[in-house]
């Protein structure tokens, strides 16, 4: 393939220079498709190449948890006073599963010595009350020593195109952090601070956000943007494993992920 530049796409995503920055990416492709997979192989690889890196994992609550695909080496934190439950889903029951509670993000991770109850070489899940909490995190991060991935498994829950105003609120904060976020997304990146998220539905995600991404992988079955380069039908033919990824509608290859089956106990985190 005449485009495809696939071992400069990958030195890019590995590569860990501070003059460079972090990077940007977003995993797309219909329920199935394998995106979880995806940014799970990613956190894989950043375990094992990068010990010192600390690395975040947003899961959607109200269903299977899907961190625990990766292995054993997890741990839950849950903000403030938020309570969480565990949900055995093939046995029924509860599951008892310590969690951490933390009040303030430099007891999570320290701004300046990048330490803290969080740890590198493991995913670091945090629950927070309301989501758009992530945008908060990420600013935090921006400013905090070291290098960190976050990791969002369905992102457009945390960045919708359209935040709406819940009561009580005076204005709509939700649409104010999307644009905030969206413009510090550079910001973000020379923080040293990667992000690499999915979506199953890139029309419901903030437009500004997906405009500031590094690179777009698309999965079997996914739409591809108009801008970019890659055919449609070729995306239509990958096969579960492989991605196209699309570094800024510029220069894009095929990688492949492996497969993270569930691992048991299955069980769901219910937010109380
Ligand atoms: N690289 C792969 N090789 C084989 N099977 C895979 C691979 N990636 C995903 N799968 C399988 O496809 C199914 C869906 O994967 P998942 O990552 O949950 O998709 P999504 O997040 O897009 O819904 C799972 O059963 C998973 O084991
Ligand atoms: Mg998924």
């Amino acid at each position: 393939m005449a485009n495809s530049r696939i071992d400069d796409i990958l030195y890019r995503r590995q590569l860990r220079d501070p003059s460079q920055g972090g990077f940007s990416s977003l995993t797309v492709g219909p329920p199935g498709s394998g995106k979880t997979s995806h940014i799970l192989y990613e956190a894989s690889r950043i375990i094992e190449w990068y010990p010192h890196e600390t690395l975040f994992w947003r899961d959607s609550p109200n269903s299977a948890a899907q961190f625990n695909r990766i292995g054993k080496n997890w741990k839950i934190f849950a903000e403030g006073d938020t309570e969480l439950k565990f949900r055995d889903l093939m046995k029924g029951g509860s599951l008892k599963i310590p969690y951490t509670n933390f009040n303030d993000f430099n007891d999570l991770i320290d701004q300046d010595t990048g330490k803290g109850l969080v740890k590198p070489k493991q995913l670091n899940v945090i629950f927070f009350k309301d989501d758009f909490r992530w945008i908060d995190l990420l600013n935090h991060l921006r400013a905090t020593i070291g290098w960190q991935s976050v990791f969002l498994d369905e992102v457009e829950d945390v960045i919708p195109l359209n935040p709406y105003k819940r009561p009580g609120e005076k204005s709509n904060i939700r649409h104010q952090k999307n644009i905030l976020f969206s413009n510090n997304a550079k910001a973000i990146r020379k923080g040293l601070v990667n992000l690499l998220c999915d979506t199953q539905n890139t029309s419901e995600l903030d437009w500004r956000f997906i405009g500031k991404l590094n690179f777009i992988c698309y999965l079997r079955g996914a739409r591809v943007f108009s801008q970019s380069r890659i055919k449609q039908v070729a995306v239509d033919k990958l096969t579960t494993g492989k991605a196209f990824i699309d570094w800024e509608n510029r220069i894009y290859g095929k990688a492949f992920f492996s497969s993270f089956p569930p691992k048991k106990p299955v069980f769901e985190v219910i937010k109380e």
